[in-house]
């Protein structure tokens, strides 16, 4: 189970904004990435192109080597949350669960595993409706795994829980890891997952500013929160320098990424 995730020259523009510009990195298998950047870095749509939920303009996202549309089975390899918001209120837990088991073809025994995994084996018959936000957080990511996929894609994953919860959270995705998996973990807090991401890139103004592991960014003595803020704000700063992006068709307009600031 080792898939590497591969972003080349990934670039995705919407109209005038260059959401993602020529950005090429690696998500290695075994580790938590933390995939962080302030709002609007271009990480929610660098996940939605890895999932094939968009097309790129120009580069490519590939999943062990492949498209997302081009996998067998690609519940099994990859997980996603991308939003917690698609839960029917009404339904329990472990019916929300075996709904997507049957759609993903796995087993009425994978949702009791990973009712398990997340910790809501005792929450599993209450309804959606009565969760905490962590406890839907909690859930998603169950459903995530439901197809025990080498790759985890999960977007912001640790917005609105409590410290108890991050502390879960971490505890989870260290052990997810340790089993070979790809975790990626996106967050606009560099505190959520700055101290347990073994790899950390960082977006800004959807251009790459950092890619290395997390002990690189402290090696001078420098703090995490200080090297986060010094690489997005070098962002800023240039922000205003025209980016050569490659059109999503032969009619799109060139767009420079300054008018945004
Ligand atoms: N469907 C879309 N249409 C137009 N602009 C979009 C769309 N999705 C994202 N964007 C823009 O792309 C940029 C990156 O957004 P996003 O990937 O959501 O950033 P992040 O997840 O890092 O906060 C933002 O400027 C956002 O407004
Ligand atoms: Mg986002």
């Amino acid at each position: 189970m080792t898939t590497p995730v591969t972003l080349c020259g990934l670039t995705k523009q919407f109209g005038a904004v260059a959401a993602l510009a020529d950005v090429s990195v690696d998500f290695a298998p075994g580790e938590v990435t933390g995939f962080l950047g302030p709002n609007g870095a271009g990480k929610t749509t660098a996940m939605r192109l890895i999932l094939g939920l968009a097309r790129p303009s120009a580069g490519s996202a590939l999943i062990g080597g492949r498209r997302y549309a081009e996998l067998d089975r690609p519940r099994r390899i990859v997980g996603a949350v991308i939003e917690t918001a698609g839960f029917h209120p009404g339904r329990t837990g472990r019916a929300h669960l075996a709904i997507l088991a049957l759609g993903a073809g796995v087993g009425a025994a994978r949702v009791e595993e990973v009712l398990d995994v997340v910790e809501l084996a005792g929450a599993a018959d209450r309804r959606i409706g009565t969760y905490s936000l962590g406890m839907r957080q909690r859930l998603a990511l169950a459903g995530a795994l439901l197809g025990d996929p080498a790759v985890l894609l999960l977007d912001e994953p640790a917005n609105g829980l409590d410290p108890e919860g991050i502390a879960w959270l971490r505890r989870t995705l260290r052990g997810l890891a340790g089993e070979g998996r790809t975790v990626v973990v996106s967050s606009h807090v560099l505190s959520e997952v700055g101290q347990i991401a073994d790899a950390t890139v960082i977006l800004a103004g959807g251009r790459l500013r950092f890619a290395g592991p997390t002990t690189e960014l402290t090696a001078s003595g420098e703090s995490l929160e200080s090297a986060f803020l010094r690489l997005t704000a070098t962002a800023t700063a240039t922000a205003t320098d025209a980016v050569p992006i490659a059109p999503a068709a032969p009619a799109a307009p060139l767009a420079s990424k300054g008018e945004r600031s």
